[in-house]
Parts: C-alpha cells; sequence; structure tokens
C-alpha cells in the first residue's frame, strides 16, 4: 500500500502520533501481563497457600502490585494514548507537543517500576487501597497526569470546528477531575482519624469514577461509531450523562464505609447518590446499545463486540454498585468476595474490555496493520469466558461467605465453603491471562508490523522519517 493510501496518516505530523499511540499501547500491554500475572499468583494461593512463600511473594505485597499494576501502569496509559489519539483525530488537527506525551509516558513508567519494586521489598505508604505507592512515586505519576492534562487540552484546543466532540468532554473531564483526586489524596494532612476514612473513599471511588470511567465512555463514544459508520445515537443524551456523572459520582465514596464512625447524614447521602448514579449509567448505556440496534452484521466478528461486552458490563456493574450502597443489602456483601467480583465486573469488563476494544478499533488506523480476526476472537473468548467464570464464582461464594457470617458460624467455615469457588476463580483468571497474551501477540502485529510497513512506504515516497 502506498505511504498516501494508509488510513492512519493524514497530516504531517501523523507519524508522531502514530509512534506516540503505539507507545502507549506496547507499554501498558507489557504492565498488563505483569500485573495480571502477578494477579494469577495471587488467585492460585487461595487454593494452594503454600505456594511462594518467600516475603517477596506474599499475598500482601503482591496484592498492592497487582491493584496498581493495572491501574496505574495498564488501564491508565492504555487510556491516555487512546484519548491523545482520539483528540487529536476527532480535532482534525496533531498532537498538541509529542515531547509532552513521551515525557508523561516515561514518568508512568518511572513511577510503576520504582512503586512496583518499593512494594516487593515491602516499602508501602499504608494500607490505603489504591495509593499504597510511596508519596513521592504517586506525586510522580500526578506530574505526569498534569503534563497529559495540557496535552489534551493544547490538543483540543486547536481542533478546526467550534464543536467540542463528546469524547473530548470526556477525556478532557477526567484529567481535571483526576488532578483533583489525585491532590486530595496526597495532601497529608487528612491523612488521620476519620478524616482519612472520608478521604480515602473520595479517592478509591473517585480513582474508578472520575477517571477510568469517562475515559473509557470517551473512547466508546469515538470508536463506536466509526466501528459501526453511523453516528452515535444521541449527542444530547451523552451530555446529559456526563453533568449528571459529575454531579452524582464525587460524593458516592461513603457508600464504602457505611455503619462506620462517619457522620450518618454523609453516608445517606452517598446512597442516595448511588441509587441517582443510575441516571447517567443507564443514560449512556442506553445511548451505546440503541447506537448498537440493527447493526448486527457490522458488530458480527468486530471488535465492536468488545465495546458491547463493556458496555453491558459498564450497565450491569454499575447497577450491582448502586444494590450494594443499600444498608440492607450491605451487611451480607461488605468484605466478601463479592466485592472482589465486583471490581472486576467493572475494571475487567467494562474498563478493560472498552481499552481493547478501542485499541483493535483505532490502532489499525494508525499504523495501518489489523490483527488477524482469528487471534481477535480467540482473544475475545477466552477474556469474555474467563471474566464470566471469575465473576459468577465470585458472586455466589461471597453471598454464601456473608450469609454465613450473618448467621454467626465459625469463621473457619466460611473459608472452607469458598473453597470450590476460589479454584473457579483461578480457573475463569487462568483463561483471562491467556486471553492477555493473544492480545499481547496482536499488539506486536498492529504495531511492529504496521510500522515498518509504514517505514518502507516513506522510503520509497522520499518522505523523512
Ligand atoms: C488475569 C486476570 C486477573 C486476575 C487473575 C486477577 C486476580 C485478582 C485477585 C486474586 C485479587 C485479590 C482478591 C482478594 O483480595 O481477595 C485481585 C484484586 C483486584 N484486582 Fe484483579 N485480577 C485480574 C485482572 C485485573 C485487571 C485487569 C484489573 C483492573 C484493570 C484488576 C483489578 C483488581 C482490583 C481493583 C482488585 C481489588 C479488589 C477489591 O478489593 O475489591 N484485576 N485480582
Amino acid at each position: 500500500m502506498a505511504y498516501s493510501e494508509h488510513p492512519g496518516l493524514r497530516t504531517p505530523d501523523e507519524p508522531m502520533l502514530v509512534r506516540v499511540f503505539a507507545a502507549y499501547t506496547v507499554s501498558a500491554t507489557v504492565w498488563l501481563l505483569l500485573a495480571t500475572f502477578v494477579g494469577l499468583i495471587l488467585a492460585l494461593k487461595f487454593s494452594y497457600p503454600d505456594l511462594f512463600t518467600a516475603p517477596a511473594f506474599s499475598f500482601g505485597r503482591l496484592r498492592a502490585i497487582h491493584t496498581n499494576g493495572t491501574f496505574y501502569a495498564w488501564a491508565s496509559p492504555a487510556l491516555i494514548g487512546l484519548a491523545l489519539f482520539v483528540a487529536a483525530r476527532s480535532s482534525g488537527t496533531g498532537l498538541y507537543s509529542a515531547s509532552l506525551a513521551w515525557v508523561a509516558l516515561a514518568l508512568i513508567n518511572v513511577a510503576a517500576i520504582c512503586g512496583t519494586v518499593a512494594l516487593d521489598l515491602g516499602y508501602n505508604a499504608g494500607d490505603q487501597e489504591y495509593r499504597e505507592w510511596l508519596w513521592w512515586v504517586r506525586a510522580i505519576l500526578a506530574f505526569a497526569l498534569v503534563l497529559t492534562a495540557w496535552n489534551l487540552i493544547g490538543t483540543v484546543a486547536s481542533r478546526r470546528d467550534e464543536d467540542l466532540y463528546l469524547s473530548n468532554w470526556y477525556t478532557i473531564g477526567a484529567v481535571l477531575w483526576t488532578i483533583i483526586v489525585l491532590i486530595v489524596a496526597l495532601l497529608p494532612w487528612y491523612q488521620v482519624g476519620l478524616g482519612q476514612v472520608a478521604v480515602q473513599g473520595y479517592f478509591m471511588h473517585n480513582a474508578v469514577g472520575m477517571w477510568f470511567t469517562p475515559l473509557a465512555l470517551g473512547v466508546f463514544y469515538y470508536a463506536l461509531p466509526k466501528l459501526l459508520n453511523r453516528p452515535i445515537y444521541s449527542y444530547s443524551l451523552g451530555i446529559l450523562a456526563f453533568w449528571t456523572n459529575l454531579v452524582f459520582y464525587p460524593i458516592l465514596g461513603a457508600h464504602h464505609f457505611l455503619f462506620s464512625p462517619l457522620p450518618w447524614w454523609l453516608q445517606t447521602l452517598a446512597i442516595v447518590f448511588s441509587v441517582a448514579m443510575l441516571v447517567p449509567v443507564i443514560g449512556g448505556s442506553a445511548n451505546f446499545l440503541l447506537t448498537m440496534v440493527g447493526q448486527g452484521h457490522r458488530m458480527h466478528r468486530s471488535p465492536a463486540m468488545f465495546i458491547l461486552v463493556g458496555v453491558l458490563a459498564y450497565l450491569f456493574g454499575s447497577a450491582q454498585g448502586t444494590v450494594e450502597a443499600l444498608r440492607s443489602l450491605q451487611p451480607v456483601w461488605h468484605l466478601t468476595n463479592y466485592t472482589v467480583g465486583h471490581s472486576h465486573l467493572t475494571m475487567y469488563g467494562f474498563v478493560t474490555f472498552a481499552i481493547w476494544g478501542g485499541v483493535y478499533a483505532l490502532l489499525p488506523q494508525a499504523t495501518g496493520r489489523r490483527a488477524p480476526d482469528l487471534a481477535i476472537g480467540i482473544h475475545f473468548w477466552l477474556s469474555t469466558i474467563g471474566v464470566i467464570i471469575y465473576v459468577l464464582s465470585l458472586s455466589v461464594g461471597g453471598t454464601e461467605q456473608g450469609l454465613d457470617w450473618m448467621r454467626g458460624a465459625p469463621f473457619i467455615q466460611s473459608v472452607v465453603d469458598q473453597a470450590p469457588y476460589w479454584l473457579w476463580r483461578a480457573i475463569g483468571g487462568g483463561l483471562m491471562f491467556a486471553g492477555h497474551l493473544v492480545f499481547a501477540f496482536n499488539v506486536s502485529l498492529m504495531v511492529w508490523g504496521g510500522l515498518a510497513e509504514q517505514a518502507a512506504d516513506r522510503r520509497a515516497a522520499g518522505v523523512p522519517a
């Protein structure tokens, strides 16, 4: 194919945009493999507790490596790479600054390496979930985020049209909100006593709802219309979901601490807003599903299937979160395996599938090379069947665990009862990890195959690299 015919090469600075997008995807994929290999070891430890007993492989250290690794080294850079590409493409312009993008990617990797090594050596910032990395490591990450915000806003500000495309509302919203969330989580004077509980609820849920969720939705709003070759069902519904997400999400973190000494009114407010979240969730999901209606022929064997799973997991995972927030039901599920099933339905079924849908839809546009349909299909089914087994086993097992505790059964009884569910979780996790290996293979084909072809075309056309 001639250089000029590559779908990914439109403006003179495109090769740089392509390289940035590819580098973010490759870096994220390496961390996906590492962090979920650790997840698999963790899952196996429940069934085989004598597996790897050295301190460096202890459950406590590896768990934080898995969660921080999947959040900050896999999902975050993968979504940032997609957001930068979408910002440039939807604005009809190049990237505001490739240098900012490279520095941010380098900082994310420095933070991920330092954070992971420190955790494995036993150095952490305490037991607050998703912020176990030492404070200076999180500061590096926060700085990378500021650079990303600058780059995204700069890119969108130089757009050709006056209108701001829906995806950019979501991605720019995500970077701006998250800077606030990270600063609140870093400030030392709230990190004691009950204040720490409130901040932890705020941080852990907003990391999901104000960072990963809007970024993933922003990817859907760009990738889905591209894949189906039709506009999104309703622009207004997308804007309604955007603003209602902003109004309802920031306060609902306290639902993680129901029945705690936090003020009762704050807990009640968190429950009310957890129910109100059904507005953006149903509005957003309906928008995507209605865009897909009647498009079965285009969806079949297309990366849009990843988006379909992502939308369904968003809808059901979020509705499940609303139900878990109710005072009548939380006593059954709180602190059980059920919550871990919920985390994976949302962070895996929704966010990770959104990334895969975005990468399979957009990376070929950039590099000019698709992955084989068969390999994409194998990845899809391994990950889909794997996550269904994972979530179902923990949902059933976690409910049984909670009921055991409520009826006052000896604690060890609840552990014995979990044995089959933990084994099934490890089997589901094994399938998911196998899917990640296939994804890594597909990324290597799309990136190196495509970039090598483009370089050859450029040389043939006499265009400088
Ligand atoms: C091969 C795939 C994966 C496996 C086998 C796996 C396994 C695990 C295990 C065993 C735990 C500890 C659960 C516990 O403490 O009882 C865990 C926690 C967690 N993982 Fe994964 N995981 C995988 C992929 C992912 C991905 C891709 C993400 C996010 C993008 C993720 C996010 C989380 C989160 C947020 C938690 C904390 C759960 C909670 O406390 O509610 N995992 N995972």
